[in-house]
């Protein structure tokens, strides 16, 4: 529980029956060291006074949207970006509703737009609300948005129904937060990630490439970097920002990520290739732009080096090689073929077919294969799925 020492944490409350115990919430998590900010819904304070939740927080509680007292008036910007996390407990059917929404209708929500810290929230509702398929929806698609969801748990309510909906008692929620913190598996490890697609020049304005748009090793980045590790990400031309402390190297084609992964990549304690390299390159490269004249055009082609497969035989190999297996058909068979052919200690296979997956998609879903077992990672975010991989992979290390 030290992990909650000196975080920021905002404590979004919405108006339920249950709102009355996130003065127990606020209590336990400033026992614990952390700095608490409270932000209520109007209809929160119908439950519980904004005094008591100031009087446990030793701060204002926020509730409106327009604050002029805050600096330039932007007071729910100044929380998001104050925020180590979000917990919102507990939060009402409505409440996430309008998260799933993305409205900005209030001050909570707002800051759930705005914040780049993780969110978390523990809902708490009639047990018939919980189970409306409008509901689950809404938690389904902030699941998907990496949004944790603590609970509900079950038991009798207090509207006399008995089943799911109640709020997960504080001292499990702060358990909860406070383990989401302690996720430094990976401290003092050193991880070079490769991402996105190389592009082969035909000529000065022309190439090669995928539709790899670089969101699977950039979130692999990012998890990696908040397990504690120190994160170089090698990366083909894509349009995401850096992860926080990550070091960025930028690539363009086959040769140049090779160059980089072998300079990088070198000793390091876990080396993934989630890049899609192209296998061919234009055997010339035209100096000058190739001008439309003939009705077909004939490009010989010649192979690009294996960046992954050199890696796992170079004299200083990492200590765990990690390839993707792109398949669009035999998935298994196939990527088990590449976890020997190119000497990996693991490879990660995940089918290209799919449009709601893979490329250029926000979700994915894994099968994680070693020389012994395959494990099945579900449909995911492709965040959660990151924090996944360096759960086990970390495991592997120690
Ligand atoms: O970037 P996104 O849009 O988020 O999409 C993610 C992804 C689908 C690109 C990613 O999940 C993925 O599958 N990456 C690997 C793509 C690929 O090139 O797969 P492959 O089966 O062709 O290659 C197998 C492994 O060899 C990969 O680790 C690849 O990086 C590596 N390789 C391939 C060719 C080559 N010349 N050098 C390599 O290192």
């Amino acid at each position: 529980m030290g992990h909650l020492f000196n975080r920021n944490i905002i404590v979004g409350v919405s108006g339920g029956i249950a709102a009355y115990k996130s003065a127990e919430l606020v209590r336990e998590l400033r026992k614990l060291g952390a700095r608490v900010k409270v932000v209520m819904t109007r209809g929160a304070t119908e439950f519980i006074t904004p005094l008591t939740l100031q009087a446990l927080s030793g701060e204002p509680v926020h509730i409106d949207l327009l604050n002029e007292a805050a600096e330039a008036g932007m007071g729910h910007i100044e929380l998001a970006r104050w925020a180590d996390a979000l917990l919102i407990a507990p939060a009402t059917a409505d409440l996430l509703a309008r998260l799933a929404a993305g409205r900005a209708d209030d001050l909570l929500c707002t800051i759930a737009l705005a914040t780049p810290a993780p969110i978390m929230v523990a809902p708490a509702m009639n047990q018939h609300m919980w189970s409306n398929p409008s509901t689950a929806a809404n938690i389904a698609t902030l699941m998907k948005r990496a949004v944790t969801v603590i609970g509900p748990a079950a038991g009798e309510q207090a509207c006399g129904d008995v089943g799911p909906g109640r709020l997960v008692e504080p001292e499990h929620i702060v358990a909860q937060l406070a383990e989401s913190f302690s996720a430094q598996s990976l401290a003092g490890r050193r991880v070079v990630i490769t991402a996105g697609p190389t592009q082969e020049a035909l000529d000065p304005v022309r190439y090669l490439s995928n539709h790899s748009s670089g969101k699977m090793g950039f979130a692999l980045a990012r998890a990696a970097a908040e397990a504690g590790a120190l994160v170089t990400l090698i990366t083909g031309p894509v349009v995401l920002s850096t992860p926080m402390n990550v070091e960025r190297i930028d690539v363009v084609s086959a040769d140049d990520m090779l160059e980089a992964a072998q300079l990088h990549g070198a000793g390091c304690d876990i080396f993934v290739g989630a890049a899609a390299v192209a296998d061919y390159r234009p055997a010339t490269v035209s100096g000058q732009k190739i001008k439309k004249s003939e009705d077909r055009i004939v490009f010989d082609l010649m192979k690009n080096p294996d960046v992954i497969a050199t890696m796992a035989v170079m004299e200083q190999r990492p200590t765990l090689v990690i390839g993707f297996a792109a398949e669009t058909e035999k998935m298994l068979e196939h990527a088990r073929g590449k976890l020997l052919k190119k000497s990996l200690d693991f490879v990660i296979a995940n089918d290209v077919s799919r449009s709601d997956i893979g490329f250029n998609s926000d979700l994915n879903c894994v099968s994680v294969i070693d020389h012994t077992s395959c494990t099945e990672l579900p449909l995911a975010n492709k965040s959660v799925l990151a924090k996944r991989l360096f759960d086990m992979l970390a495991s592997r290390l120690s």
